[in-house]
């Protein structure tokens, strides 16, 4: 008789052990207290292998229908609260399989045949991080088309654009709004080929050598959706390539939206007062009562500092391990789920927060006179006209200073203060003048020109279905 496992051993290594587990052992090892989350993944990744295992006349079809009716069974016992999940049993993949022995006897025994819980653990990250990714990626689809949705509204409404947070130079609202789209799309992009390295079968790798089993890996890739099989077992293990570059990913999304969480802190101080944000979406204070503070853009702002943290603390984890598995790779998996909760989190409460924000347009409006944010149009106006633009540059700033020194914008000079800077001013030089017209003015392809900001809005409703 092989080894025979005794029934009340909570161990999957028993044989060799003479001692039971030290109990501080036990609380420091497990990772059941994290790692449950991934049951269902668990579950759809064993039903996969015994299906090829059945397949490939390993396991007789009525064993596979035991265990798969078995796994089935757990599923929904830990979906209805009823499981008990104990330190003893380490991880998810152990708790599931003890439960299945216990339910359906020794066939359960012959589930963790040709795998081991190295390429076990792989693939049931793989296989969440793949839902993960695509769960985010509708969450910025609905961020994007808050944003576009705000573009049809706001198509009139003009800003000034900042540098170095000093006035530059007037663009559309809807500009700002499709520059996010564009931040965001980028990271889809990346999203998209990241989930390309995500999307490969790791199991059959089994302990790091592959097995003497005669598996079809290619079977269970197809029952997993996976789209191609890992080709070198002892690289299967110690791969964490794909957290990483989902946690940088993730990374990028935080630090976009940290960007328009800041800029909205920003304009929605008394200073600025561009906008008003939703008082649903804001915070008051307990000790001054007129308080209304954009907590959520804050947390939003916060909370990029753990996405980025959690990138850090994979690239530490992974540095300088060896090839196949450690057990420090245990540690990958706080990291990239946390990553993803938070980013889903920012991703559900930045959506009502763009469409219900309000442009204040009499008062951004009645500042477009400030900042001389037409500058730069009147030095393009001249370049027009064949002056050489470090002289035009030279010309405009001697107007900045006289419109400066007689408190006015440069659209009040007078034709003939103009033609004391330069002579060949006539009245043509209105024309460009003023926040509108310095928009007007625009022409080249991305800039703020009406048109082509309304081409890319259209563009924008196309690829999202709008
Ligand atoms: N809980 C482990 C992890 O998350 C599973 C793999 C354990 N493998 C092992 N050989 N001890 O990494």
């Amino acid at each position: 008789m092989p080894n025979q496992i005794t029934e009340n051993q909570t161990k999957a290594w028993g044989g060799v052990f003479t001692e039971n587990t030290d109990a501080r052992v036990e609380e420091f090892t497990e990772s059941i207290s994290f790692d449950r989350r991934l049951y269902e993944v668990d579950i759809r990744g064993s039903v996969a292998h015994a299906r090829m295992l059945c397949d490939v006349g390993i396991l007789l079809p009525d064993e596979f229908r035991a265990i798969e009716g078995g796994l089935l069974e757990i599923k929904r016992e830990i979906e209805a609260g009823q499981f008990s999940f104990r330190v003893q049993f380490e991880d998810i993949h152990m708790h599931i399989e003890h439960a299945l022995i216990e339910k359906i006897g020794d066939v359960g025994r012959k589930l963790h045949t040709a795998r081991s819980r190295n390429d076990q653990v792989v693939t049931d990250l793989r296989l969440w991080i793949r839902d993960e990714i695509d769960a985010v990626d509708s969450g910025l689809a609905e961020l994007q088309r808050a944003f576009v949705g705000r573009c049809d509204s706001d198509v009139d409404v003009i800003l000034p654009a900042y540098t170095h947070t000093r006035r530059a130079q007037p663009v559309l609202a809807s500009h700002v709004w499709l520059a996010y789209c564009e931040k965001f799309e980028r990271d889809r992009e990346r999203l998209r080929d990241c989930r390309r390295r995500v999307n490969i079968l790791g199991l059959g790798a089994a302990a790091l050598a592959g097995t003497s089993i005669p598996i079809d890996r290619n079977k269970t890739a197809k029952y997993l959706g996976f789209d191609s099989v890992a080709a070198n077992s002892l690289d299967v293990s110690s791969d964490r390539d794909f957290v990483l570059e989902a946690a940088f990913c993730l990374m990028e999304i935080a630090i976009h939206a940290s960007t328009f969480a800041e800029e909205w802190i920003l304009w929605s101080t008394t200073e600025f007062n561009f906008i008003k944000l939703p008082q649903t979406f804001c915070t008051g204070s307990s000790i001054m009562p007129q308080k209304v503070n954009p907590d959520v853009l804050e947390l939003i702002r916060g909370k990029t500092a753990r996405v980025v943290g959690n990138l850090q603390t994979l690239i530490v984890l992974t540095k300088g391990l060896p090839l196949a598995y450690n057990r420090d790779l245990q540690e990958d998996k706080q990291p990239i789920f946390d990553s993803f909760d938070t980013i889903k989190s920012i991703l559900a409460v930045s959506v009502p927060l763009v469409s219900g924000m309000e442009l204040n347009v009499e008062a951004i409006g009645g500042q477009l006179g400030d900042g001389y944010l037409d500058a730069t149009t009147l030095m393009e106006f001249l370049i027009l006209q064949g002056i050489p633009q470090r002289t035009a540059h030279g010309i405009v700033g001697k107007l900045v200073r006289l419109a400066i020194e007689s408190a006015v914008p440069l659209d009040k000079l007078s034709l003939q203060q103009f033609q004391t800077v330069y002579a060949g001013f006539d009245k043509n030089v209105y024309s460009c003048l003023g926040a509108k017209s310095a928009v007007a003015s625009m022409k080249s392809y991305g800039s703020t020109a009406p048109d082509q900001v309304k081409t890319q809005i259209k563009n924008w409703k196309e690829k999202l279905q709008i």
